[in-house]
């Protein structure tokens, strides 16, 4: 008979920069808990919703940590796992989080390395803070304890774990793209975060591109370092210890979006968005304000397909959502303000009595309206200039119940590896083939649209979240999900649907 482990055993302890909630206070000094946004916090919050376990993160808050435990502790419950948050006062978010990890690491590993502001200070406080982390982490570990680290903010955790004694297996999962060695050798501390990668037992990345430009930095950065492909793993030792390096595309919670799609909340809004908009197509965009997203040159290939085609003009309609990110980091600032010249230019040059060209949403949506814009409009306009994965397109053909959409894809974004055969591929930094794209997908034969999206479907459908985390675990440790235990003290109040609907309770 099988042993089930004891509830005690094999927890899994993820840690992030950031916790899936964001806490806010308000002016009358009450704490608001918000759900963070972007796709580490979609892609990781089913993994630990179905089976408990431990999230160590950054609350975004920069005051009173003893009220933040507090607040966080009663939240536990409803999430179904435990939050623990590490403290980061003003200075340190403006030197480790704005200034190292998002004006140095996030650029440059979308070889963007132009946007860098390079200044040292930056550089002794991520490693403070990555030491933090990793005190947190050790603050209370078991021997059995699987702890998974995530992302470009906390690349040197495992060093400092390693320093502080703790022997557990560490496996560290980037979600960004990683950069080739041309453009990585542009970090003035490259050598210290490539040993610090090498702490870890196992470092997953998103496709083959970031897997072979890794490899590509340790063989010729580390001279001292020996690898070897095992299958689709490669082994690298260094000082005496072995790691090993893999792709992994992570994925979505399919079923999870599938279902919440069909309800009938959203089924209204899909109903009111499309009677507002009669008789246009609807093309639409979901991005994380960032420059990496390429929202300005898809805003320009928009322009440029009502100049060419004026056919179209009155029977085409953008809907822009960008989600506020980033606040205070100047180049996010003066994207925005760019973003809403571009908008305003457009609909101030081609709006009609009775049509607006681009409907334009500044702000962070509701589960049912965001899943109501995947399943109204017709078109996704998925272009970003580089991207670890992207969520939005994935959800996008999970929300597209009747089969019939058509998804515009960068070829530069991780998920093209997986669904580039069935999306139309653009190059986001031509506008006219953008343009010529929306043009074609407006035109194309439903058999066409319904044979490509049931393809795309079934590919976000095989490679979901599940078999991200199962994959990822067997690779790792040679174990699924299933074996870490659900936590009695953890059982889910409600009928365990959506975290976004947890919070608004
Ligand atoms: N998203 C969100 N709030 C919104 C709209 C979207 O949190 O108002 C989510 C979206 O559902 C997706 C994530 O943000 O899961 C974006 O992930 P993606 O991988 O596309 O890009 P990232 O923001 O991580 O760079
Ligand atoms: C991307 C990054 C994540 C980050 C998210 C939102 O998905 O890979 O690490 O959490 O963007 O950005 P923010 O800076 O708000 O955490």
């Amino acid at each position: 008979m099988d042993q089930q482990p004891h509830p005690r055993e094999n927890r899994l302890i993820v840690v992030s920069n950031r916790l899936p909630c964001v806490l806010e206070k308000e002016p009358a000094g009450n704490w608001r808990v918000v759900a963070g946004s972007g796709g580490l916090v979609t892609a990781l919050h089913p993994v630990l919703r179905d089976r408990g376990g431990v999230w160590i993160g950054w609350s975004g808050a920069v005051e009173d940590p003893a009220e933040i435990a507090e607040v966080l502790r009663a939240h536990d419950r409803d999430v179904g796992y435990e939050l623990r948050a590490v403290p980061i006062n003003r200075e340190e978010v403006e030197r480790y989080y704005h200034g190292y990890s998002n004006e140095i690491l996030w650029p440059l590993f979308h070889d963007l390395q132009s946007q860098c502001d390079f200044l040292p200070d930056y550089w002794h406080t991520y490693v403070k803070i990555n030491r933090r982390f990793a005190e947190k982490v050790a603050a209370d570990l078991r021997p059995s304890d699987f702890i998974w680290v995530h992302d470009y903010q906390l690349i040197d955790v495992a060093h400092h774990l390693r320093e502080l004694g703790v022997t557990n297996r560490l496996a560290f999962f980037l979600h960004t793209p990683f950069p080739p060695p041309d453009i990585f050798l542009k970090l003035p501390e490259w050598h210290v975060l490539l040993r610090s990668l090498m702490a870890y037992d196992f470092v997953g990345v998103q496709t083959q591109r970031d897997r072979h430009n890794l490899v590509h930095c340790i063989r010729r950065l580390l001279k001292d370092a020996h690898v070897k492909a095992e299958g689709h793993l490669h082994r690298v030792t260094l000082d005496g210890r072995d790691s090993h390096v893999a792709s992994f595309p992570i994925g979505i919670d399919f079923q999870d979006f599938a279902v919440a799609a069909a309800a009938p909340e959203v089924e209204s809004m899909v109903q009111a968005i499309r009677e507002h908009n009669r008789g246009s197509r609807l093309v639409l965009g979901v991005d994380r304000l960032d420059y990496t997203k390429g929202i300005p040159h898809r805003l320009r290939a928009f322009a440029n397909l009502l100049e060419r085609f004026p056919e179209v003009r009155g029977r085409v309609t953008l809907v822009q959502v960008v989600v506020p990110s980033r606040i205070g980091i100047p180049k996010y600032d003066a994207l925005k303000v760019h973003i809403e010249q571009l908008v305003s230019e457009i609909n101030g040059r081609y709006s009609s009595v009775d049509w607006i060209p681009v409907h334009y949403v500044f702000r962070s949506l509701g589960r049912d309206e965001l899943l109501g814009y995947y399943r109204a409009c017709h078109i996704a306009l998925v272009t970003p200039l580089k991207d670890g994965m992207n969520l939005v397109c994935k959800e996008y053909c999970a929300c597209s119940l009747e089969q019939d959409s058509v998804l515009i894809l960068s070829q530069f974004a991780g998920a093209a590896a997986q669904l580039g055969r069935s999306a139309l591929l653009v190059n986001p930094n031509d506008v006219e083939q953008m343009a010529d794209a929306i043009y074609k997908a407006m035109r194309m034969p439903q058999a066409d649209r319904r044979r490509r999206m049931r393809r795309l479907r079934r590919n976000v459908y095989e490679h979901d979240i599940h078999w991200w985390v199962n994959s990822f675990m067997r690779a790792v440790i040679d174990k699924e999900l299933k074996d870490f235990p659900v936590l009695e003290e953890f059982v889910l109040p409600f009928d365990g649907q959506q975290w976004s609907r947890a919070v608004e309770e």
